[in-house]
């Protein structure tokens, strides 16, 4: 029945695979934001919480674009399983650097889904997965502009206020 139903698609198993890890891991994605947004909440960092909600929302709405992918090419998408994710940081600085180890680890799962795709010759899927090649550049770039915060502006005294607040810039640019 499988291989029936498979016979009905140009997808090709290994692509099919990647693309539902991708689902999965934009989920995570999407679920460790929002650990990052509550620490921020529950500290006092207000403006951090609202830029990692709406992050969270940003990596649902990539899952989801995968996901509606995978359906319209035939193959079958796989509703993921999360694993627990990380609720506690040592400080303020680490969540966003925390952000930045997971964006960049998107980015090499998406570059892997670029490399298979050619090597299968599947040029719809690479097509599809450039934007968000292009996303994640953006995403990388918001990441460590927040980080630089805390080197331009210093966490002494009321440094980290001052860094919450400079985030909403780049929370409304992003
Ligand atoms: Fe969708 Fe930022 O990874």
């Amino acid at each position: 029945m499988k291989d029936l139903l498979r016979q009905r698609t140009s997808l090709k198993e290994e692509i099919e695979i990647l693309l539902n890890n991708q689902v999965k891991m934009e989920a995570e994605a999407s679920s460790k934001y929002l650990a990052m947004a509550s620490w921020c909440d529950r500290n006092g960092f207000k403006n951090s919480a609202a830029y990692f909600m709406k992050q969270s929302e940003e990596e649902r709405a990539h899952m989801l674009k995968i996901f509606n992918y995978i359906m319209t090419v035939g193959g079958t998408a796989v509703s993921p399983e999360i694993a627990p994710v990380r609720q506690e940081f040592a400080s303020f600085r680490s969540v966003f650097e925390a952000a930045l180890q997971s964006e960049i680890s998107v980015t090499q799962s998406i570059n892997r889904i670029v490399t298979q795709s050619r090597r299968e010759e599947d040029y719809g899927t690479e097509n599809f997965i450039q934007w968000f090649v292009n996303e994640q550049v953006e995403e990388e770039d918001n990441a460590r502009r927040a980080i630089e915060l805390f080197d331009v502006i210093g966490e002494e005294g009321t440094g980290l206020y001052f860094i919450d607040k400079a985030i909403l810039k780049i929370s409304s640019e992003a």
